[in-house]
């Protein structure tokens, strides 16, 4: 299926983002380890986490929606499952899992789709096979991961990434071994807060993290916020959109997932943060973007960790401002979904925009969206919504080559910019 964006005019209202993808995943794996019934709200019901929800099934665990975006999870004892394992599109679903089994003592083989398949896994499977689990295969998917876990590990978080360090610190829960991991640039921090949330000992000192004495998890309640990533394409797209006024509530404010609101903030959006509260551990509060005037910036490679997957909608909101946006340190996009980096630069290039990535920067010169393009997306559901957010605000609509995948991350995201009044729609 195609789409395509045309820009209507303003984009105005309370945008409806779904729950938060990195806590959907820990929500659910972590009440697979707790024993006892946990209850999620606000579950993101996306394939991507849907994809955890199965997964779990197969090692033995009961998981169960009774209600939209609520489900409960009676955590235990896991099995090594029969078949392989089927995490789809999802990074964090295999590399957290591969982790948990682990921890969890079990055997289980681990296969995705394309391009899963094409992602780097030695990162997650080194560090294991150092903590004395046995791996078979490769860098690539499919691989064999078979706990236990028989030595402890110091690790060296770099690049850094938060499903390494998770998969490190869940295969440490089996064990009394000591387990810690630094961090030189920080990643998020989810993975820390929701364990001790479970009443798990995690010790926080610095940029370094350690598994304490208490090990086991007991089950509770989590409410799961909204996802800033998938907030990004409302906020990028109120900030381009001539007399644009949107709000996002509830939204997941952590400092390590923030740095797209700091970096429209930097460029002189005309922002606002309101209601900032905190729950369940973590700091939430409500956004709201109005159209202005922007200015091109600087990006450094330590500020990409806290806004890693919203690089592509940042270098569209760059095409929309004045002057030239240059965005360090992004070696890391090539590992994504697709190379983001190429793509990004690809397709703002077809709509008329000046980009190009220079080493591992992306560089981008704001001027008038011509539009008009058909861009490739490469089945990655984050240049497929970034693009449309761009044709929002260009001359000429634009068209992106395949939509379903944003079902991954966003199911509702038609509706959910319909409903900030956006025209997105299928074309032959
Ligand atoms: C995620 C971590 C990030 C991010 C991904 C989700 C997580 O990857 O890109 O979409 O939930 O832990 P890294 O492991 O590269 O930090």
């Amino acid at each position: 299926m195609k789409l395509r964006a045309t820009a209507t005019g303003p984009l105005i209202g309370t945008f409806g983002v779904p729950g938060d993808k990195s806590l959907s995943h820990r929500a659910l794996i972590f009440g697979a380890l707790a024993a006892g019934e946990t209850v999620i709200a606000g579950l993101l019901e996306s394939e991507d986490v849907l994809a955890t929800a199965t997964a779990l099934r197969a090692f033995g665990v009961r998981v169960e929606q009774f209600g939209p975006g609520r489900w409960r999870v009676i955590g235990g004892a896991w099995r090594s499952p029969d078949a392989p394992i089927d995490c789809g599109n999802s990074g964090t679903a295999v590399r957290l899992l591969m982790g948990a089994a682990a921890g969890q003592g079990v055997r289980a083989t681990f296969t995705g789709d394309a391009s899963l398949s094409k992602r780097p896994m030695r990162r997650v499977t080194g560090p294991l096979e150092a903590m004395g689990v046995r791996v078979e295969g490769g860098e690539r998917l499919p691989l064999t991961v078979e706990g236990p876990v028989t030595r402890g590990i110091a690790h060296l978080n770099v690049p850094a990434s938060a499903q390494v360090k998770s998969a490190v610190l869940l295969a440490g829960l089996g064990t009394h071994l000591a387990v810690e991991v630094a961090e030189p640039v920080p990643s998020r921090d989810h993975t820390e807060t929701m364990l001790a949330e479970f009443g798990v000992d995690v010790e926080r000192e610095g940029h370094i993290c350690r598994l304490g004495a208490k090990r086991t998890l007991d089950a509770r309640l989590v409410e799961v916020s909204g996802d800033p990533s998938s907030a990004a394409f409302a906020l990028g797209a109120a900030a381009i959109v001539p007399g644009s006024e949107v709000t996002v509530k509830n939204v997941l404010l952590n400092p390590h997932r923030s740095g797209f609101v700091m970096a429209l903030q930097r460029m002189g959006a005309d922002l606002a943060m309101d209601n900032i509260r905190g729950r369940g551990g973590e700091t939430i509060g409500d956004v709201r973007v109005r159209f202005g005037p922007l200015f091109g910036a600087e990006f450094t490679a330590e500020e990409i960790p806290s806004m890693v997957d919203e690089i592509p909608i940042l270098a569209v909101v760059a095409a929309g401002a004045r002057g030239e946006t240059r965005i360090e340190g992004l070696d890391e996009l090539r590992h994504k979904e697709s190379d983001r980096l190429a793509l990004m630069a690809e397709g703002l290039t077809a709509c008329g925009i000046e980009a190009r990535a220079d080493g591992d920067a992306l560089v981008v010169r704001g001027g008038p969206i011509r539009g008009g393009g058909q861009v490739r997306t490469e089945g990655d559901h984050r240049i497929a919504m970034s693009h449309l957010v761009l044709g929002l605000a260009a001359e000429q609509p634009v068209v992106i080559d395949e939509a379903e995948m944003i079902a991954t991350s966003f199911p509702t995201f038609r509706e959910a910019m319909r409903g900030i009044g956006a025209k997105i729609e299928e074309v032959a």
